[in-house]
């Protein structure tokens, strides 16, 4: 997914003027088969409808979704499900034909976030701020998002879990916010790390450095692919072959939850390119 922003890289003077560029490179590049997101203003601006009309309204079938930030409520999500709905019908896009991702990235957003994640049929993503949040936390810090070595453990491991909790329950898509720290590739790849372990899909990639740093983290080894799609291989003979719903893989009994973690691996890593590799 590439997302292009009218929220914070752009100067509030700016606001305006940059939403016919955003329509200009949707409707003029070429962006492959990438799903492609604008990330408007959040609504305690006054860009917000502005962004949507013009954008959703010019860009065409190209774009997919749109990104709202700070969502704080339900009803953010829900008030822009209606006004998509309204502009769909008056630029003759199929009605549901853009998604929504959503920003958590204040305190109130957070402690929405179950709600906010079941608001829309449209919601695809669930998505963590860490910048926004650090200062919506007042947290004394400058940078969001990175390690706080003063900190004994993990400062946003209740927020990653939070998170992660609610988007699964709904079935979304989960993914972990911007590293700031742009020139600092092994220090990303140490910190993504911590939300590819409990389960996120995927973290923003600021640069194309990042992005070939956390295509590596996000996607399993050929080691964990082979051993994953071993498990399921061993698990149909047992189920479908031999009539048991609980066997022995190796030095490990196998039962329907150890499917269920390895098909994550296999789905994954075949999106990856991954194959099985030959067995010695
Ligand atoms: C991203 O928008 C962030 O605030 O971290
Ligand atoms: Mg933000």
């Amino acid at each position: 997914m590439t997302f292009l922003d009218l929220e914070d890289s752009v100067a509030p003077l700016e606001k305006v003027a940059a939403r016919s560029k955003v329509v200009d490179a949707i409707r003029d590049l070429d962006w492959g088969d990438r799903v492609m997101c604008v990330r408007v203003n959040a609504w305690d601006t006054e860009w917000t409808y502005g962004d949507i009309i013009e954008v959703v309204g010019n860009a065409g079938p190209r774009l997919d979704e749109i990104m709202l930030p700070k969502v704080q409520t339900a009803a953010e999500v829900v008030a822009m499900d209606l006004l998509l709905t309204q502009v769909e019908k008056n630029c003759g896009l199929p009605v549901g034909h853009i998604g929504i991702e959503a920003q958590i990235e204040t305190t109130r957003g957070l402690i929405n976030v179950d709600d906010i994640c079941a608001a829309s049929p449209r919601l695809e993503t669930i998505i963590f701020g860490p910048a926004d949040f650090a200062a919506s936390m007042e947290m004394p810090v400058l940078t969001g998002g990175v390690a706080i070595d003063e900190y004994p453990g993990d400062h946003f491991n209740y927020v990653f879990s939070r998170i992660l909790m609610a988007g699964r329950a709904n079935g979304l898509q989960v993914i972990d916010g911007p590293f700031l720290k742009v020139r600092e590739p092994e220090l990303l790849r140490e910190y993504a790390q911590r939300t590819r372990v409990l389960g996120y899909d995927g973290k923003w990639a600021l640069t194309p450095d990042q992005a070939a740093v956390l295509n590596e983290v996000y996607s399993p080894t050929q080691e964990q692919f082979d051993r994953a799609y071993d498990i399921l291989e061993a698990y149909r003979q047992a189920t479908e072959t031999d009539l048991k719903g609980a066997v022995m893989f190796g030095e490990e009994m196998i039962d329907e939850a150890s499917r269920k973690m390895a098909i994550k691996f296999v789905t994954r890593g075949e999106r990856a390119g991954l194959t099985r590799s030959a067995k010695a």
